[in-house]
């Protein structure tokens, strides 16, 4: 099986772009290895602190947040990063190339039930002729990054990649400490009969959603004439890794629950990453009436509806948007 560094050089990926996905996947090593000490390292459960969007830290986001940061800002190659456990972007070196977006861990309800936890991460160029950093500069829409990917912490420890050419899988191998390419090609298949929705929100979606949902529930007795099977992972690297391996359709749609809050998944570091992947891979993401990744940023934590997976099952429930 063929390493990480060597796949990518023979892609042609820029050689700094290389370096610099390597350089975060030291951090995610890191992350995946105590995950597996687990209770026995002392960082489940919960911190005092809550972050910019007024949620609990667990222990292991802060942690992993650390582990990341700081490998980041070491670099050379980067001007700025944008993390969900950040209130601010934090400057890096002032030549830096890159922005580098990032959900240390995504899941973090799952990590005291020793289920699937993730990293998602999402990088783009510093704008041409800027100087120093800001917000501002991360302000571009996802068909800006220039690479993709998160880290699924699970039975095995997974990188799923793209640098825009395709979407690749690699496995962390912890004998040698390397991640080893295991499919050279990750394809969503066009027509599933598998979703994934928090349905206890059900009531607090608008009416297509409702609609589309419920015909989806009618099964073989309803418009669609099929029966579909439900699954809910509860961390979007799970649910969205899913997809990618066997298809099916992922949203996390408006909900009017908290009214300050209709949209729960962050645009820059959740939802523009995985409709980067996912579109590489042959899929559909949208927010029910346009393309994520078209989506102007207004700010780094602003929050989109998701509706996402297998082609011809998301433009069905967009057709219900229309
Ligand atoms: P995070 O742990 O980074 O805050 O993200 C959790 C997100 C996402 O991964 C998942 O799809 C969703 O929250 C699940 O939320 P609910 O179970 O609360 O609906
Ligand atoms: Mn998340
Ligand atoms: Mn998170």
């Amino acid at each position: 099986m063929q390493r990480f560094l060597p796949v990518l050089q023979q892609d042609n990926v820029d050689p700094q772009l290389t370096s610099l996905i390597n350089t975060l996947m030291v951090a995610c090593k890191e992350i995946s290895f105590r995950l597996q000490q687990g209770e026995l390292a002392g960082i489940l459960g919960t911190s005092q602190e809550e972050n910019i969007q007024g949620e609990t830290q667990k222990k292991l986001d802060i942690i992993s947040n650390q582990l990341i940061k700081d490998i980041l800002l070491e670099s050379d190659l980067v001007r700025a990063i944008a993390s969900e456990e950040e209130d601010y972007i934090v400057a890096g070196s002032p030549n830096g190339r890159y922005l580098v977006c990032f959900d240390p861990l995504d899941g973090s309800s799952n990590i005291d039930i020793n289920s699937l936890v993730g990293t998602i991460f999402s990088i783009m160029e510093v704008p041409e002729g800027q100087e120093g950093a800001n917000e501002e500069m991360f302000l571009q829409p996802g068909t800006a990054q220039v690479a993709a990917g998160y880290v699924l912490y699970g039975p095995s420890t997974q990188l799923a990649l793209t640098t825009g050419n395709g979407v690749r899988l690699f496995t962390y191998d912890n004998t040698i400490g390397e991640f080893l390419l295991t499919q050279e090609k990750m394809t969503i298949v066009e027509d599933t009969a598998e979703f994934a929705i928090n349905m206890s929100n059900q009531r607090f979606w608008q009416a297509p959603m409702q609609n589309y949902i419920n015909d989806l529930l009618a099964g073989n007795t309803g418009t669609r004439d099929k029966n579909f099977n439900m699954r809910w992972i509860a961390a979007m690297v799970g649910d969205v890794h899913r997809v990618l391996c066997r298809g099916g359709l992922f949203a996390y749609p408006t909900d009017a629950k908290n009214p300050e809050k209709p949209y729960k998944l962050r645009l820059m570091y959740e939802a523009n990453p995985m409709s980067f992947l996912v579109e590489q891979a042959g899929g559909v993401s949208s927010t029910g009436y346009e393309r994520i990744m078209s989506i102007q940023p207004t700010e780094i934590h602003q929050r989109v509806a998701v509706v996402l997976g297998s082609k011809n099952e998301v433009n069905t429930c967009l057709s219900y948007h229309k």
